[in-house]
């Protein structure tokens, strides 16, 4: 029987469902956490909330397995240490995004209606009508910095109020933006030009401390700035600096630590709250049910699909990741040697679509050698995005019975706009690269070294680069020669049992007049 510890106030439906399904599990949320953890060593799954999970903790639980956190933010929870130790880290996303959009737009009608204070001072006898005159949300800019759940939600819930909404979200694609509504923009410009502007980001190393004075000093004097992320986003101090002077309203919901205790935020925060931005009981209830659940399906389906903390999940052969490495390495060389591309559009067929975020580390890792293929998809959402590369994630049409396939295209430049691509496949348990730019049929298993030699059709040709490298004693073991019609154009490529040095590429091109001729090495 598997132990699951619940050391946190979680609706009890989560300990319920996992009973029913035969595990054992201890709700306490009293006792504290070190003593719970030596109490229970043979715990196998961990669900928590916002309790803090370090090394010390995990070093406790050998049998440990999972971590569940029902939630959104995983910034308690030390996921790196939790890999090493192999054991997988779950979030639980959406479950409590409409509390805290809700709750953000009670923030703005309290705040602009000065609902607080005027509460407070009515009931003292005063009446001051002129002191509390407010400000009305209706036709306001809305600025929103990170569109996923919360961000998404959080748009559509104002649609009634008829603002105008600036987002900026390094994932977020135009079309995406297009169909919500959300004028895409930088972060200055949402400071510079929301009357409203909504923190929805996670904390980690990328975004701690982001927002900060750089940002304050753009700010409309009177503009309204909501925290209900994470306090380790926002500096403080900054926002102390140029409060006044500004006349910046600020509403917080997050602390370093939810605990209780005075708070240095209370003299900066117009509004400031016990993290209540999931604390409805709808929330509550969706979290628990969406860990118990996760977890049942983790063990009894091998479901991974919400693991945050692993590069390759259950179900999807790492030769897939290696195909898209392949596949975006050989279309950056197609791209030409002036920069990395600026958009990058993908389309995985089939069951591939469910793993489209696993292919974001190769494609970046093909991108830029200090990048690491088995890093995970957020530190490649976080590469692309400080890189300045839109990654647009086409939809595709599963009629056309590619079977587990995957396009990748790059595209740089304006004017005109460069392209290049791939698609490609596994079959018979190997990486099958099936067609080059415009150049079909290609059928290339591309393990090895390969010469690539693209020119516009004549005869001959594939016979005098055979000629070049059988001077130099280069043995050919397979040839390859797709002809695109409508361009006129023919690709060869030659396996070579050895690399052709770039001395003899540069011979070879000269020799047939070649468009392009390149020497591609790949070895898993
Ligand atoms: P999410 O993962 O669905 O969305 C986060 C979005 O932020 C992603 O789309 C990501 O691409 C984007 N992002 C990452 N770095 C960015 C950057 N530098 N600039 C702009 N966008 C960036 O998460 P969510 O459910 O929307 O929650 C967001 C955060 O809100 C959580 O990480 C959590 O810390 C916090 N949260 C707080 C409460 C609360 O009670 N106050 C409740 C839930 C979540
Ligand atoms: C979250 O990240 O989901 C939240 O901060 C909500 C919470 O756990 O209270």
């Amino acid at each position: 029987m598997r132990k699951v510890l619940i050391p946190t106030k979680l609706d009890k439906f989560a300990a319920t469902l996992l009973s029913d399904k035969g595990y054992q599990v201890v709700l306490d949320a009293t006792t504290p956490l070190p003593e719970l953890v030596a109490a229970h060593a043979d715990t196998e799954v961990l669900i928590v909330r916002s309790e803090k999970i370090t090394p010390e903790i995990i070093d406790q639980l050998p049998k440990l397995k999972l971590i569940v956190r029902a939630g959104a933010g995983f910034n308690t929870i030390d996921i790196k240490y939790a890999r090493k130790k192999d054991i997988d880290v779950m979030n639980t996303p959406g479950a409590n995004s409409n509390a805290v959009a809700e709750e953000v737009i009670a923030m703005m009608l309290a705040v602009s209606r000065h609902l607080l204070p005027a509460d407070a001072s009515t009931r003292t006898g005063a009446w001051e009508k002129s002191k509390f005159m407010g400000h009305e949300l209706t036709g306001k800019t809305v600025g929103i910095l990170g569109l996923g759940n919360i961000g998404q939600l959080l748009v559509k819930r104002l649609s009634g109020f008829e603002v105008k909404v600036l987002g900026f979200d390094p994932i977020l694609s135009p079309a995406l933006a297009d169909k919500l509504g959300v004028k895409l923009s930088t972060i200055e410009e949402i400071f510079a030009e929301a009357d409203f502007i909504s923190l929805h980001i996670p904390e980690n190393d990328e975004t701690r401390g982001l927002v900060n004075r750089r940002l304050f000093e753009l700010m409309k004097p009177g503009a309204v700035l909501i925290n209900c992320a994470r306090s380790g986003i926002l500096n403080e101090d900054d926002l102390r600096a140029i409060k006044a002077e500004k006349k910046i309203f600020f509403c917080n919901d997050v602390y370093p630590k939810d605990a209780p205790g005075p708070k240095p935020i209370a003299d900066l925060a117009d509004i400031t709250l016990p993290h209540l931005g999931a604390n409805t009981y709808e929330a509550n209830f969706t979290a628990a049910r969406r860990a118990a659940e996760q977890t049942i399906a983790y063990f009894e389906q091998g479901v991974t699909n919400f693991v945050v903390n692993k590069a390759l999940p259950d179900g999807l052969s790492a030769k897939f990741q290696q195909l898209a490495y392949v596949l975006t390495s050989l279309a950056r060389i197609y791209l030409g040697k002036e920069g990395n591309p600026s958009r990058v559009e993908t389309s995985y067929y089939g069951e591939l679509a469910k793993f489209d975020k696993y292919m974001l580390s190769p494609i970046a890792a093909a991108l830029a050698e200090e990048f690491a293929p088995d890093q995970t998809p957020t530190d490649a959402a976080h590469f692309f995005a400080e890189c300045g590369i839109e990654v647009v994630n086409r939809e595709v049409d599963n009629d056309k019975r590619y079977g587990k396939a995957m396009t990748i295209d790059l595209f740089a430049g304006d004017n005109p706009i460069r392209k290049a691509g791939a698609r490609g496949t596994i079959t018979e348990n190997q990486l099958m690269i099936s067609r080059l730019n415009d150049f079909d049929q290609l059928y290339l298993e591309p393990t090895g070294h390969h010469l690539f030699v693209e020119y516009e059709d004549q005869p001959g040709v594939i016979g005098r680069i055979a000629g070049i490298l059988g001077e130099k004693n280069i043995n050919i073991i397979d040839i390859r020669a797709p002809h695109d019609v409508k361009s006129g154009k023919s690709l060869t490529v030659v396996k070579t049992n050895v690399e052709v040095p770039e001395v003899l590429v540069d011979k070879i091109k000269e020799t047939v007049n070649a468009i392009h001729a390149f020497q591609f090495t790949y070895q898993p």
